[in-house]
């Protein structure tokens, strides 16, 4: 396993998006890909479409694409097309699962978006029911790690450790682990990030006094972010 790290900067005036990181991750998996065809893809928690552009872009074809977001909002704005197929459903709920019916050899993908599951163990093993293969991101607690040191609370957000535990469970898996820094110009822009980028620093955990004090303490220029990538196959569908 290796960790690379990838530094990006963010300036009010340069970008107006809050999602740099997770662009660069659904960059990164789409270009881990193991083909360059697929039947079905389903892809949980797709925003916007980050996975799918990054899909165009590098040319990768499919039949069938399922976008699926607990978001009316988000699915709004992905893009539409004959291909695509929208589902708007929370992965914490069994009947998903249950409307969702997928070949086995469909390719499970999944961009910065399972760190919200509320039981890993639940939305993994359905997952493995479901299908053989799966490609995907997750966000670890070391993500804003030394913003939680300093304010002394602990990641809303799963552990590399408990993350690849629970990963094993269901999976024959692969692991990359990949840190990202992102610089800005003042702590409050760094704050603003934070509260927009939709990668909670469990900042909310503090009261309005409290978050003043951590910006005026917070040590480092730069957010720290660190992502899980997953290559698996599925200890329950092989064994069907
Ligand atoms: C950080 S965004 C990532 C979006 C996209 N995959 C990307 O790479 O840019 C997380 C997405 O997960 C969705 N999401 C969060 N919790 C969810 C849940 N329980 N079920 C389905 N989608 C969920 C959010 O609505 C959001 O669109």
């Amino acid at each position: 396993m290796s960790t690379a790290i990838q530094e990006f900067s963010r300036y009010a005036h340069e970008y107006d998006t809050y999602n740099v990181i997770q662009a660069e991750v659904a960059i990164s998996l789409v270009k881990q890909l193991a083909s360059s065809h697929f039947t079905t893809l389903i892809d949980m928690g797709c925003g916007s479409g980050e996975v799918y552009k990054n899909l165009e872009k590098q040319n990768v074809s499919f039949e069938h694409f399922i976008a699926l977001d607990s978001s009316k909002e988000m699915l709004a704005i992905h893009p539409s097309g004959k291909k695509i197929e929208k589902i708007c459903a929370d992965f914490n709920l069994p009947q998903t699962f249950e409307k969702i019916a997928l070949e086995k050899d469909s390719l499970f993908l999944s961009s910065s978006a399972l760190q919200w599951s509320k039981d890993l163990n639940f939305t993994l093993f359905e997952i493995s029911k479901k299908v053989s293969s799966v490609h995907f991101s997750i966000f670890t607690s070391n993500t804003f790690k030394t913003l939680h040191q300093t304010a002394q609370i602990t990641s809303p957000i799963y552990s590399v450790e408990v993350l690849k535990d629970s990963i094993e469970k269901y999976y024959d898996a692969t692991f990359e682990l990949k840190e990202y820094k992102l610089h800005f110009e003042t702590v409050r822009e760094m704050f603003k990030y934070i509260k927009k980028s939709g990668v909670s620093g469990g900042e909310q955990q503090l009261t309005y006094k409290q978050t003043k004090q951590l910006m005026k303490r917070y040590p480092l220029d730069y957010l720290e972010f660190e992502v899980l990538f997953v290559k698996g196959f599925s200890l329950e569908v092989r064994s069907v």
